[in-house]
């Protein structure tokens, strides 16, 4: 016999708690249309209370028609009241089908690579960590015997405690910092740590299409603010953050991914305050900050930040080596306390080999010498592509840092059917869609100009643009 237990602490009366949990095993699609309900005999037995409580709770769900009853047989699920089980939108759905729409993309196979906003594997490190990988075991010989810590190498925290300090300014020590593998780890752990189910997560619009998925995962209800290049309008912030009582905002100010758009100062500073005011926790996810082109950023939120409502997430898997998956959250003590936990269920640290050839290469000249070229080699295939892009009458902002071009198509031309032509001609790139909580941009793409080769770039954008003009005219010929 199976034993339900039900959660009594709250004091709701039985029936309801009996209630809850038969609704919640039909609306989850667990128990399909005119799928029999145990019987109120073994269903009482499992729950360990009265049958009447149980025929009590089965008879309000069937006054509310969510359940029939067939004579002598019993009592069946109704047709029409389960939830399809694709409806994405809807939070429950969400928390069983978990769904990564920007997965998806990536595994469309093509030779003119345009989704991926990665780093070309040529122009990364990699003769330098091939030398160095035997150097790294001989220096720490019993590194694969043994766990990290769930909060990362110590001396690497150690490290990036001092960089950040230099760098940004930020008041930290090697307790405030944990290392994830990943950011793409670091929003995951923080979207499980911080959200439950219906709670308000405010996200750019558009924004990090797998940032989307995550805070969905848990069941978060996602309320959009437009992200422009100029940064938000922080009236709206202002307003949804006194009617939505959102539990956090998660943001990508520098170099935004899709945009490449950048959250000037005041804003920064402006709306640290808000936060503060309106006790809104903010995820400042930070992977692009030193892929810049021209001049610096601004700093990040985090050194704004005076009462601790900022989480900072900085990356170096873009730009050092994305196969390592180092990622860095910075946090106040108390946040840090049940990310130790959540950290530790999830993987009882980030192995400890990568972090320390990530450190090995962080504490040594070459990674200044290597960003500087990598800059140069990014601006310059963006310049490629927008000059690929100047023959069309696409718009977008050309972005002064990052990996990315965010373009908006004329409104005729369909996205969908230049998509699957492009899939065709071995082409790909993000529809803006997926990066659109709301899912509401439907004519704009996001085009990276970082993983393939300037003669690649030419020639996929050369072919894409044929490819859009075809799409265009058989439209019109219609
Ligand atoms: C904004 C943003 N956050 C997080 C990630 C994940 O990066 P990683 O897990 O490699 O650090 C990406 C990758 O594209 C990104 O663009």
């Amino acid at each position: 016999m199976n034993h339900i237990e039900l959660d009594r602490s709250q004091g709701k009366p039985l029936h309801s708690l009996v209630y809850e949990y038969v609704w919640n095993r039909i609306q989850r699609g667990e128990w399909l249309e005119h799928h029999k309900l145990p019987s109120v005999r073994v269903l009482a037995e499992e729950m360990k209370v009265n049958r009447l409580t149980v025929f009590k709770a089965y008879q309000q769900l069937k006054e509310e028609k969510k359940v029939y009853v067939k004579d002598k047989s019993g009592y069946y699920v109704q047709p029409g009241v389960t939830m399809p089980f694709d409806d994405l939108e809807s939070p429950i759905v969400f928390s069983y089908v978990h769904k990564s729409h920007l997965s998806e993309i990536h595994r469309v196979p093509a030779n003119y690579q345009f989704s991926y906003a990665l780093i070309d594997p040529n122009l990364l490190p990699n003769r330098y960590f091939s030398e160095s990988m035997l150097e790294i075991v001989e220096r720490y010989p019993k590194m694969l015997s043994t766990y990290s810590t769930p909060q990362g190498d110590e001396e690497l925290r150690q490290s990036l405690a001092h960089f950040f300090a230099n760098k940004y300014g930020f008041y930290l020590t090697q307790n405030d910092i944990m290392i994830t593998s990943g950011s793409q780890q670091a929003i995951d752990l923080l979207a499980r740590m911080l959200v439950q189910p219906m709670d308000v997560v405010l996200m750019e619009r558009p924004t990090y299409s797998a940032a989307i998925d995550m805070f969905r995962n848990q069941g978060a209800q996602i309320v959009p603010i437009d992200i422009y290049p100029y940064g938000y309008d922080l009236e709206q912030v202002e307003a949804y953050m006194k009617q939505f009582k959102p539990r956090l905002f998660y943001l990508n100010p520098t170099y935004h991914n899709p945009t490449g758009y950048t959250v000037p100062i005041e804003q920064r500073k402006k709306l640290v305050e808000l936060a503060e005011q309106y006790r809104c926790l903010i995820i400042e996810d930070d992977p692009m900050h030193d892929i810049y082109f021209d001049h610096k950023p601004p700093l990040p939120f985090f050194s704004y930040s005076t009462e601790g409502c900022v989480i900072y997430i900085c990356s170096f898997s873009k730009y050092v080596a994305p196969g390592l998956r180092i990622a860095a959250i910075c946090c106040q003590p108390t946040i840090m306390k049940h990310l130790l936990t959540v950290k530790s269920l999830a993987d009882n640290g980030t192995p400890l080999l990568n972090q320390k050839i990530f450190l090995h290469y962080f504490m040594s000249e070459r990674l200044q010498q290597h960003i500087v070229k990598l800059r140069t080699a990014l601006s310059i295939r963006k310049a490629v592509m927008e000059e690929a892009l100047s023959v069309t009458n696409w718009k977008w902002d050309s972005p002064s840092g990052g990996l990315n071009l965010w373009i908006q198509l004329p409104e005729t031309l369909s996205l969908e059917k230049l998509l699957a032509k492009s899939i065709e001609h071995s082409i790909s790139f993000v529809p803006g869609s997926i990066c659109d909580p709301s899912k509401e941009l439907q004519s704009w793409i996001r085009l990276s100009y970082s993983y393939i080769n300037e003669q690649q770039i030419k020639e996929g954008m050369k072919l894409l643009v044929q490819l859009a003009e075809q799409v265009d005219q058989n439209h019109r010929q219609i």
